[in-house]
């Protein structure tokens, strides 16, 4: 069992050396790294985060891992290779960018494949990124990308940083900010959770902009309030951009700085979050929003912040604080 598993970390460590020599060193690799290097990333930070290139020939890598002496079902169940009926094999990725998954000890355990999108190649039908498919060694749920390489630094700075994608991570990492990990395309996780609070006592979240990145903030906030102790903040991007938009945009330096003194509390992300949809000049609405926002209030663990909500929230809607504290008194007995 244990053999397996070793055998099966070295056929992703080989493999990952194989993509990445394609995109550093030949010219199947140009297209890409050039790619690479026009979303502003450096030749450092590709060997850092270990980046390579899936070429178009599907039976290159069942070629290279042919010649080593790997069992056949162990091939199978790496995810990289397929069997077609009449025995050939087939690799799972091709025409991608390859960004090699580390478990928490830092053996390369999958791959997630971005398409490279090429007018020679009709991509329409596929995903932007690819997966390896779930296997004993890759459990998604388990995993956060660049968890093994931000540990020291989230351990250091007892805070951590949800991002949404891999090029966000990579992003921040450019401009000096080392303690960013995503999950993988999923929502975030009961275990990841579990894993980030033995490390930190602060998550922030810094998802995109858009809807989607909202909403799922949202959701995330939820889950990490219930689920462990560790402080919240939200990094919001704005103009529905990603974290690695902004910094394409705007450089280095200002996404540090963003990150750094852009921190919302989970209160003011809940007043823009909830007032969406509504149109608090309608009564109706203004009442609903208020209640949602005690609902809020009596979430919020210190007494210094949930005093300062209050006077928010009074003098926004000119009502008197004693109003809010006796609604939120009863709200807090109905709760029990
Ligand atoms: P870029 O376009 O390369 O900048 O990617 P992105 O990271 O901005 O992608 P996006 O915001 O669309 O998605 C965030 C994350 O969701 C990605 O990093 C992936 O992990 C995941 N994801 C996006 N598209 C897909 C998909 O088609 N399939 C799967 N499985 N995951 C996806
Ligand atoms: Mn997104
Ligand atoms: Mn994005
Ligand atoms: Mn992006
Ligand atoms: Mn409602």
């Amino acid at each position: 069992k244990v053999l397996e598993e070793n055998q099966l970390i070295q056929i992703h460590e080989k493999t990952s050396e194989l993509y990445h020599h394609i995109l550093m060193n030949t010219q199947i690799g140009e297209k890409a790294l050039q790619y690479l290097l026009d979303r502003g990333l450096t030749e450092e930070v590709i060997r850092t985060f270990q980046i390579g290139f899936a070429p178009r020939d599907r039976s290159l890598l069942s070629k290279v891992l042919e010649k080593e002496n790997f069992s056949e079902e162990l091939l199978r169940k790496s995810g990289l290779l397929f069997q077609m009926d009449n025995g050939d094999w087939l690799d799972r990725f091709y025409q991608r960018i390859m960004f090699p998954i580390t478990n928490y000890q830092g053996k390369i355990i999958g791959f997630s494949g971005r398409i490279l999108e090429d007018e020679t190649f009709d991509s329409t039908d596929q995903p932007k990124y690819l997966n390896s498919p779930e296997t004993e060694l890759f459990n998604k749920r388990f995993i956060l990308f660049n968890f093994n390489q931000a540990r020291s630094e989230i351990r250091k700075k007892n805070e951590v940083i949800l991002f949404e994608g891999f090029m966000d991570v990579i992003s921040a990492w450019m401009s000096g900010v080392k303690n960013g990990v995503a999950s993988m395309g999923t929502s975030l996780t009961v275990d990841q959770i579990r894993a980030l609070e033995k490390v930190s006592e602060d998550c922030l979240i810094s998802y995109d902009g858009d809807n989607a990145g909202i909403e799922a903030t949202n959701r995330a906030i939820d889950l990490i309030a219930s689920e462990s102790t560790m402080s919240i903040q939200i990094v919001s991007i704005p103009d529905k951009m990603d974290p690695d938009d902004y910094r394409k945009k705007y450089g280095n330096d200002s996404l540090k700085e963003l990150i750094k003194n852009n921190r919302d509390t989970v209160f003011q992300f809940k007043k823009e979050y909830l007032k969406r949809g509504k149109n608090i000049q309608v009564e109706a609405d203004k009442l609903e929003y208020i209640d949602e926002l005690l609902q809020e209030v009596s979430n919020i663990s210190s007494i210094v912040e949930a005093d300062l909500a209050l006077t928010q929230l009074a003098e926004e809607f000119n009502l008197s604080k004693s109003t809010l504290q006796n609604e939120l008194r009863t709200k807090k007995q109905h709760y029990k």
